[in-house]
């Protein structure tokens, strides 16, 4: 099954994506081109913005690419006000730039911790604060994109487990104190999905057969059920829908990550 939304559902939209190269969030930067969205894509890495605008460019879309940190708030400010620059508005912010590594508590350090932290959910924030005024004006929408890690407890994820609950916190908060701008917060707990610099990070290939089977539907996500749900969620389709995070795992979680 592939892209189940009708061709021009995100037509004449802005969307800023960080993240927006590569993995998760540069399917969902793809899918909102072929949507009719034009893209503002930013990274840390010169190098995968590149190869994502011209992606996007021979696809017939249009890319504006800007390197920017979420830590850093001048630089994310910054990629903001070029964009604006760029394509006068911004209609639509997804968050999805965030870092991961598997380690134990206990040989995790401050730092590493608090990395994390500061990409996932500092990131998270920086975004959403440095373009509400222009998301005010638009009356446009956030989807941040989380994990379910937090759910339960999962072993050796202290850190992005703390750091996703933040950002669904932020998710909330923010549908609530900017609804009134008529701007929709919404957010997606992916699940294990496959062909992503996560799964590569966090699952041992030899433990994928095992996961499938724990997964109720049977096997792993694709990067386009993410993209599906990203359409959803952005589209005029789930225009009463606020301060939700979607879950899109095929109900892995309610398994939990216990192979036992
Ligand atoms: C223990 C580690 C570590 C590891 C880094 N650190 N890697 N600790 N095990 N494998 C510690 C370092 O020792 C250091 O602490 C601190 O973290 C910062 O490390 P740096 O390398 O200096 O940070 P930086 O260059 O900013 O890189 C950030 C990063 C990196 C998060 C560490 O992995 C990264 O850039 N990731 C981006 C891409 C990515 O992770 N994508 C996957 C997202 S998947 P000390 O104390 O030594 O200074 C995802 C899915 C979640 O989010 C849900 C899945 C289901």
């Amino acid at each position: 099954m592939d892209k189940i939304f009708a061709d021009n559902i995100l037509q004449g939209k802005v969307a800023f994506v960080t993240g927006g190269a590569t993995g998760i969030t540069g399917g969902v930067a793809r899918a909102f081109m072929e949507a009719g969205a034009r893209l503002a894509i930013t990274s840390r890495k010169e190098e995968n913005l590149i190869a994502q605008k011209q992606f996007i460019e021979e696809n017939g879309g249009e890319c504006f690419a800007v390197v920017a940190d979420v830590r850093d708030y001048a630089a994310v400010e910054n990629a903001i006000a070029k964009t604006v620059e760029h394509y006068g508005k911004i209609d639509i912010v997804v968050n999805g730039a965030a870092g991961n590594f598997l380690c134990k508590a206990e040989e995790l350090s401050a730092n590493g911790f608090g990395t994390v932290v500061d990409i996932d959910t500092k990131g998270t924030f920086n975004v959403c604060r440095a373009a509400f005024e222009e998301l005010k004006k638009s009356k446009g929408q956030i989807l941040n994109i989380s994990a379910t890690l937090h759910y339960l407890a999962t072993p050796m994820q202290i850190h992005v487990s703390a750091a996703k609950a933040g950002v669904d916190a932020i998710t909330r908060n923010l549908s609530v104190e900017w609804g009134r701008h008529g701007i929709r917060v919404n957010g997606i707990a992916p699940g294990p999905i496959e062909d992503t610099e996560g799964m590569k990070r966090l699952l041992p290939p030899e433990l994928k057969e095992k996961l499938t089977r724990r997964i109720p539907l049977q096997r792993f996500g694709r990067i386009v059920d993410i993209e599906n749900a990203a359409l959803f969620l952005t589209s005029d389709a789930a225009s009463y829908i606020n301060g939700i995070t979607l879950v899109v795992d095929g109900g892995q979680w309610l398994l939990g990550t216990s192979f036992g």
